[in-house]
């Protein structure tokens, strides 16, 4: 790309992500599989520390994870770009990486102005941000900002059993260590992530980028079911108590449920029969229930509600039903005046609301914290089909680039 006032040549973000597109690849549904710690997200941890220190920023590790890229001496209240590398199941190619591979990009762009920061810059990356291996989304920011008890950290497991404490452990951390750190937490002057759009806000023709305004109120929680395993073939209909048909209803009373409710979003994405067998009825049933709403007490009274609908299709079928909260974050406005930062440096641009949760969203209950939204043709996020045309992610970097100048 060239950049428009230097018409300097930069590498664009294309490329930079190009630099990637091989890595994690998940071949059952297309697109990427990045959990935290897997080969794929560990490679791109490298990836990110090589085109870091290309650039001449040395990278620290800090204790919770997260990877710091500083140009600059680390210092308080600096100025803080970046976002995260590990993906959902089969996710796309742009949902964390594109504010990763911007900011270098940025970093590019204001070398080529020859810009000479007056504080120094960080570019973060965040691990875990998705929750796709331990369950609890922005694990990364949660701990740095004390928004989760590093005991509950350290006990989340994955799917095999694994907890985020081993995890940490087999990768250089010190599990004692995880939890708030104030020391990191107060180098945050500000924070600044560049994202996908996730939805169709920004429309054909208009501008490519948008200012965040706020993160919708969002929720995990765990849903277990249980009834009495037994043989497909020796017990006959009227003598089974099977969660998989309670949690059959129990979906259903979700959509229900959150399509009476303005505003509301509810989705069961993951489901889990216990043991699993084609010839076994469940002994237990484990599904998890994603609830999100722009208050948070209409968001809490919904997931009230399924809750009493699931204990009543549990009772019918002969099952039990128990609920247990993973994660809360109730719906954050982004700091009025950085995000009027925001808006200055990019006059016309809309303000939008996201529906996905973000590490910005975390920080932003402790930090001045804003984000910048890239257009996203499809609409479609968490999927392959995720995307950003080439000339939008030069677009974004170059206006990353400006608002990082107007802040440094
Ligand atoms: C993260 O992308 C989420 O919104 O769950
Ligand atoms: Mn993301
Ligand atoms: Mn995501």
């Amino acid at each position: 790309m060239r950049d428009r006032y230097t018409d300097k040549i930069i590498p664009s973000v294309t490329s930079l992500l190009g630099s990637i597109q091989d890595v994690g690849r998940d071949p059952r549904r297309g697109g990427y599989s990045r959990p935290v710690f897997s080969t794929a997200e560990l490679d791109l941890r490298g990836w990110f520390a090589t085109e870091a220190e290309r650039r001449g920023l040395p990278v620290e590790t800090d204790r919770n994870g997260i990877l710091w890229a500083w140009w600059g001496q680390p210092q308080e209240g600096a100025l803080v770009t970046g976002s995260h590398l590990d993906s959902v199941p089969g996710g796309g190619a742009f949902d964390g990486p594109l504010g990763v591979a911007s900011a270098l990009a940025a970093v590019d762009i204001l070398r080529s102005r020859g810009v000479e920061p007056r504080r120094s810059l960080a570019i973060a990356v965040f691990p875990e941000e998705e929750g796709s291996r331990f369950g609890v989304a922005c694990l990364g920011s949660r701990l740095l900002t004390g928004e989760i008890d590093p005991d509950k950290a350290r006990n989340l497991r994955d799917a095999d059993g694994t907890t985020f404490a081993e995890a940490a452990r087999a990768n250089g951390l010190d599990p004692e260590l995880l939890g708030r750190d104030g020391q990191a937490l107060a180098r945050i002057g500000d924070f600044v992530e560049l994202h996908v759009e996730q939805g169709r806000g920004l429309g054909d023709g208009g501008p490519a980028v948008a200012v965040g305004g706020s993160v919708l109120g969002h929720g995990r929680w765990r849903m277990s079911i249980t009834g009495q395993g037994n043989h497909a073939g020796t017990t006959a209909m009227a003598d089974r108590a099977d969660p998989m048909v309670a949690a059959a209803q129990i979906i259903l009373a979700v959509q229900q449920a959150a399509s009476g409710v303005e505003g509301a979003r509810a989705t069961v994405g993951r489901i889990e029969p216990v043991p699993g067998g084609t010839n076994v009825i469940a002994s237990r049933v484990d599904l998890w229930l994603d609830a999100r709403h722009p208050q948070d007490a209409a968001a809490l009274d919904l997931v009230d509600t399924i809750h009493g609908k699931a204990q009543k299709i549990a009772a019918f079928e002969g099952c039990t039903v128990s609920l247990s909260r993973e994660s809360w974050t109730g719906t954050t406005d982004f700091d009025a005046e950085l995000r009027r930062s925001l808006e200055l440096s990019l006059p016309g641009a809309p303000v939008l609301p996201t529906g996905a949760g973000h590490d910005a969203g975390i920080l932003a209950g402790h930090v001045p914290a804003g984000m910048l939204f890239v257009r996203n043709p499809t609409g479609i996020s968490h999927s392959p089909e995720e995307y950003v045309e080439e000339a939008d992610a030069d677009a974004g970097a170059a206006v990353l680039a400006d608002v990082l100048q107007d802040l440094l």
